[in-house]
């Protein structure tokens, strides 16, 4: 079982935690092949989805994971919430606990949200996405991916390619991929790179080409418009003739290099559509892989939670 009560990043699970997240989410793929895709294991729970920023990946695949799982679901958004009126985190937090949570599932724009509601509710608390920080089931569902299509991940050559300075999912994806033993490089533009990225243990480029050469996986990362401050870029056609994906520059990467991206995409942005849609692409796959690794962490939280109640 994991030892936490709560999934708040990557940075906190060991590797072996890692693996039993990805081996449950293996046996919740199987689930997800059958007819009539529903097995009673969390049969009475209830796992309330709170959502401060907009989602359609995650928040369908924790809605889609739950229901498969026979859990009573509950969607509260920000914006169609009692948040428009005033109410805090913690209250809205406190007020979904009293209506019997197991879990909360929580994205947020600021930094440690989730570790900050989870000191305070009974429930289990899994990070969504916390503004910069981390996305831990992205990472986790990412690393699945990797792991299903090249058999392995120690040993692999991953790199990133974009916005690395707001990205969530590759702070999550440095940290689980560097405990199961890949080698991870970074690029982008120097204004997109954040300091302290070489104490993480990743090498840093900012020529896409030398970061892309013999790469075993090309992580595609998206411009997040919505976090930029002026003055970060200088215009998306330049950011595509620089760092853009494209078939030539693919070419680059190892033979059965695979192509990621966590979505959604800015086509013909920091990524060209013929890659987006070529046979490299593993992004739908990401996507389908999503609700299997979602089922994995509802089971293992919820059922911690259960037992936690038993003993205690
Ligand atoms: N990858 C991801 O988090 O996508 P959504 O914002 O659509 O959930």
């Amino acid at each position: 079982m994991l030892t936490q009560k709560d999934l708040l990043g990557l940075e906190e699970l060991t590797a072996d935690e890692i693996k039993l997240i990805l081996d449950t989410a293996g046996a919740m793929r199987e689930v997800m092949t059958r007819e009539i895709k529903k097995v009673p294991t969390l049969r009475g729970r209830v796992v309330v989805n709170l959502f401060y920023e907009p989602s359609t990946r995650t928040r369908a695949s924790f809605e889609l994971a739950a229901k498969y799982l026979s859990a009573d679901t509950v969607n509260i958004s920000a914006g169609s919430s009692s948040v428009v009126k005033g109410e805090g985190l913690l209250d809205t937090a406190r007020t979904v606990s009293a209506l019997g949570a197991d879990v909360v599932v929580l994205r947020h724009r600021a930094a440690g949200a989730a570790a900050f509601l989870s000191r305070y509710v009974h429930a289990a608390v899994i990070n969504a996405g916390d503004g910069m920080h981390e996305h831990p089931t992205q990472a986790l569902l990412d690393l699945y991916t990797i792991r299903e299509c090249k058999g392995k991940v120690q040993g692999l050559t991953v790199t990133f390619v974009g916005d690395i300075l707001h990205s969530r999912v590759a702070r999550s994806n440095i940290w689980g991929l560097s405990k199961l033993g890949a080698a991870v490089r970074v690029c982008g533009p120097a204004t997109l790179l954040p300091p302290g990225l070489d104490r993480l243990g990743v090498q840093v480029f900012t020529s896409v080409d030398e970061a892309v050469a013999g790469a075993d996986v090309i992580y595609v990362l998206r411009l997040q418009r919505e976090r930029f401050v002026q003055g970060l870029l200088p215009g998306e056609e330049e950011y595509a003739r620089l760092y853009g994906i494209n078939e030539k520059r693919l070419a680059r990467a190892s033979d059965d290099a695979i192509v990621m991206h966590p979505g959604p995409l800015n086509r013909g942005v920091e990524i060209a559509a013929e890659v987006a849609d070529g046979s490299r692409s593993v992004i739908t796959e990401q996507v389908a892989n999503g609700v299997a690794v979602r089922m994995a962490c509802l089971y293992l939280l919820a059922r911690r939670e259960a037992d936690d109640k038993l003993y205690h």
